[in-house]
């Protein structure tokens, strides 16, 4: 572990009952880093990221966020240390308004409330656009925006996002991709980012790490992950059981 390390799995082994899904992965980011996760469908990425924000306990391994051991601690005492996490499906409240989804994002953690509006609109000025329309109504991306900015009303020094660009256009991706840096960069919060779109992500990401089967399979930075031959070929999901020694 470096001293920048802001958050720090090892070994983490974790899934659902008595099914095994995880298989002892490890990950590290630090501030003001994004860290791209791909990999191949049912390979374990959402499952990785509920492990982190605690929705899954691991039955092996470690979490550690700024130096704290939070491996045993509940979602709620994580959001409260500054992990913050948008899922991959129904990440937004369909009947409320987008300031009332942001409200939604102070629940289980303390903050002013006038202040972190104001924050999160500065930070996401477009939301101004659609700040009392009803979220459901909203464009795929419009709704990844206002997910962010829930997200971000608790100050996060971490955000897991679960493929933001599902579903949503180029143009749109581009939009929330840039978001997504940003925060990052400005902000400095560490973001680690699973996604399907992969060339796009990375192109955004300092580094990577490849998953196969629940397992790390690569990791580096991000333009060497981009020129990777093996990447595509793990990525699609070809020669990954074949070529294992
Ligand atoms: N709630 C659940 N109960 C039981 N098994 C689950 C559950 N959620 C996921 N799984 C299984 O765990 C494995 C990994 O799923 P996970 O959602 O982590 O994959 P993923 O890499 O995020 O895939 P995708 O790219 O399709 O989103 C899959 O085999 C999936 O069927
Ligand atoms: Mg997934």
């Amino acid at each position: 572990m470096s001293a920048s390390d802001l958050l720090v799995a090892n070994g983490l082994v974790a899934g659902y009952g008595e099914m095994q899904i995880l298989h002892g992965i490890g990950l590290r980011l630090a501030q003001g880093e994004v860290v791209t996760v791909i990999g191949p469908n049912g390979c374990g990425k959402s499952t990785l990221l509920k492990t982190l924000i605690g929705i899954i306990h691991p039955t092996a391994g470690k979490i550690v966020l700024g130096g704290h051991d939070i491996t045993s601690t509940q979602t709620r005492a994580r959001l409260r240390v500054g992990l913050g996490y948008v899922p991959q499906v129904r990440n937004v409240f369909a009947t409320m308004t987008t300031e009332e989804n942001l409200l939604m994002g102070l629940v289980a953690i303390p903050g002013n409330v006038r202040e972190r509006l104001e924050a999160v609109r500065e930070i996401l000025p477009t939301l101004s656009e659609y700040w009392n329309a009803t979220a459901g109504r909203l464009s795929g991306g419009q709704q990844q925006i206002v997910a962010l900015g829930r997200a971000l009303m608790a100050s996060p020094k971490v955000l897991l996002l679960d493929e933001p660009s599902a579903g949503l256009s180029p143009k749109a991706t581009d939009e929330v991709f840039g978001h997504i840096r940003a925060i990052s960069s400005q902000g400095g919060v560490g973001v680690v980012l699973v996604e399907q779109n992969a060339h796009k992500a990375l192109a955004i990401s300092d580094r990577c790490y490849v998953l196969a089967e629940g397992r790390n399979r690569l990791d580096g930075d991000a333009a060497s992950i981009a020129a990777n031959p093996e990447v595509g070929r793990i990525y699609l999901g070809a020669g990954d059981a074949a070529d294992r020694p």
